[in-house]
């Protein structure tokens, strides 16, 4: 028997990992699994919230050869991701069901407990490649609940009232209550954030080592949940960087050390960096400004495991090429082998991918790279990629290079140059026979 949704989607299908991972491909399975056809994407807007006001969440829906939409949206709170946050309203578009233990759920209102998705209520139609936004008005927890993250899952859908021929998107989108860190941040000193070293270049990554950067023993990752407009945020765990006055996607804060991007400055020399409590709020509390030295054109600098042993893995990715004392399962690399390590620093690419921007494809580097193993020129056809790392930020580059066949056993030094700069020596690689 062919089942019906004209009643909607079951409930918890927006791919949140605590609802089980599942979303609409479980029977929009034409195009499975979600998120498959880069042409389309789902996406939330919401912006951090005050306890208890009202906002407008959107979720838009996009591929250009769809006619129909559909959509559901849930918001939990981080520290339980299996507690609801706020309420949902229904409108002409969209109809909120509550979580009963059944399901499709049971229409709103919900009981304080229980789960809410808001979603499609007839699926609408629409101009193919016009895309569709829902607006769900949302009601923030009355109280500071800390962060929430909102999960979306979005259909693309033929139009043709069935199952078959939809694209199924999923998304998720992670806001904060208001700021209150209360110290002024203060900066010991900056670092490129691969080799720790001074020199650094637009792009590459950094760390940042002072104080006040936010409550003792708190760490805080950027996740996807974390971008804005598809880019690393600006702002994380309440702090912010600037760089010659622009500000810096970053990527880690912890109390004593802040991982970010170098914004794209113009020119190279020495540069003013500034920590922002509270950014643009009206408990803002800024750091004095340091002065940091050692941008450069190019600052090629390889990511390691334990700051000697190069981050790699194997072609596939399914290995680690390190020593398993560093890392368990790390494997030594054969000569010959093609292995991929990662590094900062490389500069300019093609198509450009500015900073805090995702590499989407393949995206070569424009300098000229070269690489040596154990004292051996690699062959430049033996460097088969140098580029943006895929589906990371554009401060990660990989080399995909082919080991010289005599390498020798043993710890052998790997060093990149781009653009006549040469990476620092001291970092190696794992051979094994
Ligand atoms: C249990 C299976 C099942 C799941 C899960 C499911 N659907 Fe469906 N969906 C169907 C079926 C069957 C139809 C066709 C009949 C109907 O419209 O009720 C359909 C139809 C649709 C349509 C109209 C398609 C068209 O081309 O006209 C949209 C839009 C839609 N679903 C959205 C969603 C969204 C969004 C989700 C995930 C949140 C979802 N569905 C999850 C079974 C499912």
């Amino acid at each position: 028997m062919l089942m019906g949704f004209s009643t909607g989607p079951p409930i918890k299908r927006t791919g949140a990992t605590v609802d089980g991972g599942v979303n609409c491909a479980a029977c929009h399975r034409t195009f499975a699994p979600a998120n498959s056809d880069p042409t389309g994407s789902v996406r939330i807007t919401a912006d951090n919230y005050t306890p208890g006001v009202k906002q407008t969440i959107k979720v838009t829906v996009t591929h250009p050869a769809a006619a129909r939409w559909g959509f559901q949206l849930t918001a939990r709170t981080v520290s339980d991701e299996s507690k609801p946050a706020g309420t949902f309203a229904a409108n002409d578009v969209v109809k909120v069901m509550c979580d009963n233990g059944s399901n499709l759920g049971v229409a709103a209102p919900c009981d304080a407990a229980q789960l809410q998705f808001a979603e499609h209520l007839s699926a609408p139609r629409g101009n193919a490649g016009d895309g569709f936004t829902f607006t769900v008005d949302w009601t923030p927890p009355a109280t500071d609940l800390g962060d929430v993250i909102f999960y979306a899952a979005g259909n693309a859908a033929d139009g043709g009232g069935t199952s078959a021929n939809d694209r199924i998107y999923t998304t998720s989108r992670r806001i904060s209550p208001p700021c209150t860190l209360s110290a002024k941040p203060s900066i010991k000193g900056m670092a490129n954030g691969a080799s720790f070293l001074p020199a650094w270049n637009v792009g590459s990554m950094v760390t940042l080592f002072g104080g006040n950067f936010g409550p003792v023993g708190k760490t805080r990752t950027a996740t996807s949940a974390d971008y804005v407009s598809q880019r690393f945020p600006q702002s994380l765990a309440c702090v912010a960087v600037t760089v010659n006055g622009l500000n810096a996607p970053i990527t880690y804060v912890q109390p004593d050390q802040i991982n970010f991007q170098a914004p794209a400055l113009s020119g190279v020399g020495s540069a003013s960096v500034v920590v922002i409590a509270n950014p643009g709020a009206p408990n803002e509390l800024r750091s004095d400004p340091i002065m940091v030295t050692g941008q450069q054109a190019y600052a090629p600098a390889f990511f390691t495991f334990n700051g000697k042993s190069v981050a790699a893995t194997s072609a596939d990715g399914a290995s680690y090429i390190v020593a398993a004392a560093i890392v368990p399962k790390g494997v030594p690399a054969k000569p010959g082998d093609i292995v991929v390590v990662y590094a900062s620093g490389l500069g300019a690419t093609n198509p450009a991918v500015g900073p805090g921007e995702i590499a989407t494809a393949v995206t070569p580097v424009t300098g000229a790279v070269s690489v040596s193993v154990g004292g051996i020129s690699v062959p430049p056809a033996d460097i088969t990629y140098a580029g943006l790392s895929p589906q990371s930020i554009s401060g990660l580059y990989q080399i995909n290079v082919k080991l010289p066949a005599l390498v020798a056993d043993g710890d052998a030094s790997i060093s990149v140059s781009v653009g006549g700069v040469q990476s620092a020596t001291g970092t190696t690689i794992p051979i094994k026979k």
